[in-house]
């Protein structure tokens, strides 16, 4: 790699620029993340092929050189996503075997025995809201934040008094515009939070993920459990995957349909669904918009005349591929509750793909009818123009919300 990268904005202010930039591209860009190299990816097709090619791995400790020889440390504000030591970062065989026991945690039945959780924390907040009804409300705080939060909470089982530090730690994970030393003290923080978390279920196990999970620790002793490593990283890969992703859907969905109502007529006219909606959201603006970090296990040749070299970093680009107008044509970059093909990558392919996916969609079904709902008369309290990016390369939502929920 060499050539003069394409440098992906930390602020992400520049994201539409740089999806186009992937749309028009044959095969992968080149680009500059925060100081490393890698393919980017936006191109569904191309995607697709090399998330299902055993040559292309997710293991920096095996297949990137760079990380190899310990040029990729804490300070580097993705140090985190691609350091951790769980399935997201395992590759063949070591991920089967992760992903086969962490799965049953994501289990059908586990999820759908979340649901009343979801619809409990969704009328409690829309209580909190209804209280401040004559306010302006920032909505992704008041209520995006809160609600996939409060979810992660109770499915991990996080006891009321952590809940706050909780979120303020997590929040920073996500942050690519933080300074060297703020970033290697998150990654402290974050540890020492799960590591307290996980002595409390210890002491006192729950009917929540993180005991089922200290389970599949501490029952083997064979060789094919948990190490300790990999339990904290499995569950700061929960936090860090089922949180800001699901606030982001939330939030970019409620923007779209506060921005064009004629897109919310559609599902108060029975035109479309909420369903519809929440899987146009996850299209028109996938909460993940890059996700770091593939490596190429050998040389691998791709469209456009390029080859990828071995040792070479991957970034899947979800968001380019999930927007993408030869998949959806000239439309593409509008938000269209009735158009037929919804398709998108949002929630990735292959083997990595989403284990969150079902519980993402109800919690954002539940959230988006119960507000509208509650709210018939929400409407935007700030021009479309002031709507500020999260600063972050890897999520895609707005930095504050400003709602008015009634009539005046
Ligand atoms: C709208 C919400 C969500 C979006 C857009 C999303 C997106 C994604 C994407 C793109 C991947 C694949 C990453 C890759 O291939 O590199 C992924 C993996 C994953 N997600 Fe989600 N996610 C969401 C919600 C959740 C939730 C709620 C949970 C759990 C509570 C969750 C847990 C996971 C896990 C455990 C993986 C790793 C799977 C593996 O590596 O085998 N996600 N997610």
């Amino acid at each position: 790699m060499s050539k003069n990268p394409f440098v992906l904005d930390p602020t992400a202010r520049r994201r539409t620029e740089e999806e186009a930039e992937l749309h028009s591209a044959e095969g992968p860009v080149l680009v500059d993340i925060l100081g490393e190299q890698a393919w980017a990816v936006g191109d569904p097709e191309l995607l697709a092929r090399l998330l299902t090619d055993p040559r292309v791995s997710k293991d920096p400790r095996q297949h990137w050189p760079r990380f190899i020889a310990g040029e990729i440390v804490g300070k580097w504000p993705l140090y985190l996503q691609v350091a951790v030591d769980n399935m997201f970062t395992a590759y063949g065989p070591d991920h089967r075997r992760l992903r086969r026991l962490v799965s049953p945690a994501f289990a059908l039945r586990r999820m759908t025995s979340l649901m009343p959780s979801v619809e409990q924390n969704t009328e409690d907040l829309l209580d909190e809201l209804a209280r401040r009804a004559e306010e302006i409300v920032d909505l992704r705080d008041a209520f995006a934040v809160q609600l996939p939060i409060r979810v992660i909470s109770d499915l991990l089982g996080v006891p009321e008094a952590m809940r706050t530090r909780f979120r303020s730690t997590i929040d920073r994970i996500w942050d690519t515009t933080s300074t060297p030393e703020e970033a290697t003290a998150s990654t402290a923080d974050v540890y020492a939070m799960l590591e307290e978390h996980i002595r409390a279920k210890r002491a006192v196990p729950g009917d929540d993920l993180t005991s089922v999970l200290i389970a599949a620790r501490d029952d083997e002793g064979d060789g094919t459990a948990l190490t300790e490593r990999e339990l904290i990283d499995t569950l700061l890969l929960v936090v860090a995957a089922g949180y800001e992703t699901t606030v982001n859907l939330i939030d970019s969905a409620v923007t779209a349909l506060l921005a064009d109502p004629a897109q919310l007529a559609h599902v108060r006219e029975g035109r479309a669904t909420w369903d519809d909606v929440v899987e146009e959201a996850l299209r028109f603006a996938a909460p993940v918009s890059h996700m770091p970090m593939r490596y190429a296990v050998e040389d691998i040749e791709v469209s456009g005349g390029e080859t990828i070299r071995k040792g070479d970093a991957i970034l899947p680009s979800f968001g380019a591929a999930s927007n993408h107008p030869r998949i959806h044509g000239e439309s593409a970059a509008q938000f269209d509750v009735t158009r037929e093909n919804k398709s998108h990558m949002a929630f990735g392919h292959g083997v990595h793909y989403c284990l969150g996916a079902p519980l993402a969609r109800a919690e954002g079904v539940t959230a988006l009818s119960g507000l509208f709902d509650r709210f018939p008369h929400i409407r935007l309290a700030m021009p479309l123009t002031e709507l500020e990016p999260v600063p972050s390369i890897l999520g895609n939502g707005h930095r504050s919300l400003k709602v008015r929920l009634q009539a005046e």
